[in-house]
């Protein structure tokens, strides 16, 4: 199975990770702003519904809508010197406990992880706008393009909340990580409009709404708490399109295609997890005098990993792929010893 950013990996014991050391090369994605995009634009003269579910969908979003400078309480300070996130959810607040730093370094290293994830979530939203651009060119059915019109105001807004969180609340929007724009733009740049659905709708909004779902309920700060829920509550509809979308996809592909799919899938996921947190750790690491690799190997060989590390793939990801036939025995060992998946998981659920 074809690897992504192989350039970049190196063995960690028996795990293999995905690990950018280079800041010039970094820097260097970073300023690949220009995206070449293969893009088939489509008109239809069918103006009315062919899709009921996807209707359904567009018509949830309407009344659904919010607005992110009035609905949401901006006098709600948010400041280091209160845990933003429960403690045992902060890896840099462990470590930095067990280093024997005081409590205020902890809850300030705390801080620091949570503004760079919420920094990452920005980033992907702003790949989930202009992918949905996409899609309402590309999508054949006027269903598909009024709901992934609309999906496209959510992402706007999601941008407009998480930038106004960041900018007034905690003063830093961190840059995109290396690893994450890499993989943001192979699905900008997928050639299909099944390819960019399974990638973004799929597994980008299916691991967001995993990881808002726990921020949403780790965090001690009613104004981020706030914040997550609405959004999460529009992302629920993001990953219910993918699958929709998708279901048909794969009832119509041929099983070599499908094949296909299920390990594309899994690549984009594998590389996502082979970076563990090193990004990160990279960067804010140092001002707490962490070493990244030795974090990354300590994580990597703690007996309850697959524990902590798959929370976020099994709260959606993996269901949904699941339900749709494209997590089969082809695949499924590998998620298991990566410690992406843990038996017993709930079934795929569409809202
Ligand atoms: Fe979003
Ligand atoms: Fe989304």
């Amino acid at each position: 199975m074809k690897k992504l950013i192989q350039e970049h990996r190196k063995r960690f014991g028996e795990f293999e990770v995905v690990d950018f050391v280079d800041p010039g090369e970094i820097e260097r994605l970073r300023r690949q702003t220009d995206v070449d995009v293969p893009l088939d634009l489509h008109w239809t003269w069918e103006y009315g519904s062919e899709v009921a579910e996807l209707r359904n969908l567009y018509e949830k979003g309407k009344v659904n809508q919010w607005n992110a400078e009035t609905d949401l309480d901006w006098s709600i300070p948010v400041t280091k010197d209160e845990w933003i996130v429960d403690p045992q959810v902060s890896m840099l607040a462990q470590v930095c406990k067990l280093m024997g730093r005081d409590e205020a370094t902890q809850k300030a290293a705390a801080f620091d992880e949570v503004n760079h994830l919420l920094s990452q979530l920005l980033h992907g939203e702003q790949a989930a706008l202009q992918l949905c651009g996409q899609l309402t060119n590309a999508c054949p059915k006027m269903d598909e393009k009024w709901y992934a019109a609309s999906q496209v105001t959510d992402e706007a807004r999601h941008i407009e909340a998480l930038a106004k969180f960041l900018q007034r609340k905690m003063g830093t929007i961190y840059p995109i990580n290396p690893t994450l724009k890499i993989l943001l733009d192979e699905l900008l740049q997928a050639d299909t409009v099944q390819t960019k659905t399974l990638g973004m709708q799929c597994l980008f909004e299916g691991m967001a709404v995993g990881i808002f779902d726990l921020l949403r309920r780790e965090t001690k700060n009613p104004l981020l708490g706030e914040m997550i829920r609405r959004v999460e509550q529009d992302e629920a509809r993001h990953a219910a399109f993918g699958v929709l979308v998708m279901r048909r996809v794969v009832r119509e592909a041929a099983p070599e295609e499908k094949a296909r799919m299920e390990e594309w899938a899994f690549s984009v996921l594998e590389a996502l997890n082979a970076n563990q947190q090193l990004d990160m750790l990279r960067l804010i690491g140092p001002k707490y005098g962490i070493d990244p690799e030795n974090v990354t190997r300590m994580a990597l060989s703690m007996p309850n990993f697959a524990e902590f590390n798959s929370l976020a793939y099994m709260h959606t990801v993996i269901p949904n792929l699941r339900g749709l036939g494209l997590l089969t025995e082809r695949t499924r060992d590998q998620y298991l010893k990566l410690g992406m998946l843990l038996e017993g998981s709930r079934a795929a659920q569409v809202n």
